[in-house]
């Protein structure tokens, strides 16, 4: 349940129907761009840790590949409550259940619900929330080493889609909205919490960014 404070509807967006067909991909064909990037990233060596903490992590396939790959312990934070049952299957079924813990609510809102992990990840999470400054510098006080992060481009495309887009939450009556907020606000966020990106790739869609502690 939501707090008072926080986006309502999110769940009407991110819906259990949503979750079954998140899983029915990932069953299909595996990890999108951004988590199978992050998994190979881990296993090269770009960055690691023990834990990982993802925040706004849906189903939970890239925690389970995280596991898999070698990290020991995997905590979420997600914002909509519909995706619960199928991650936690998810989870089960891959003998993983007992290295992962699920919670729900808003992050940038409720930071103290997660506990300072390694490695913190949010993937195409920025752009579903207004106040990105408070949600970053939130996930990255809550990094040990390692930001993962990956965040819509900055193109007329993309400016000229996000009200397009942006209908359907309207209809819904659901606050969810798609934002392209400004790379230099983003970075700025990110360095003023002592992490610096040590790794920049993209689609022609989405930039994903590797940022690490320096102090
Ligand atoms: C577009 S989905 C991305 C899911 C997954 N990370 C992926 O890459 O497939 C964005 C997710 O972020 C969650 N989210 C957005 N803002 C959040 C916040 N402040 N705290 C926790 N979760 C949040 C939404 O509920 C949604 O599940």
């Amino acid at each position: 349940m939501a707090g008072c404070c926080e986006p309502q509807g999110y769940d009407l967006i991110f819906s259990s129907g949503q979750a079954e067909r998140d899983a029915a991909r990932y069953r299909k064909s595996g990890l999108t761009w951004a988590p199978r990037r992050t998994v190979e990233l881990f296993n090269d060596g770009t960055f690691g840790g023990e834990s990982v903490l993802e925040i706004g992590g849906g189903i939970g396939d890239l925690q389970v590949e995280l596991l898999r790959a070698g990290m020991a312990r995997a905590m979420s934070v997600e914002l909509s409550v519909s995706y619960e049952a199928a991650a936690g299957r998810l989870l089960r079924q891959a003998g993983l259940a007992g290295r992962s813990v699920r919670l729900t609510g808003d992050f940038a809102q409720r930071p103290e619900l997660a506990q300072p992990a390694d490695v913190v990840v949010l993937h195409s999470v920025v752009c579903c929330y207004a106040d990105a400054g408070r949600l970053l510098s939130a996930a990255a006080d809550r990094a040990r080493k390692h930001l993962v992060l990956s965040y819509p481009r900055e193109t007329w495309w993309l400016r000229a889609w996000a009200p397009i887009q942006n209908i359907y939450p309207r209809l819904r009556r659901s606050d969810w909205r798609f934002y392209i907020h400004s790379e230099a606000a983003i970075l700025a966020a990110i360095e003023h919490a002592g992490l610096r990106r040590i790794h920049i790739e993209h689609t022609r869609i989405d930039h994903l960014a590797v940022f690490s502690r320096t102090e």
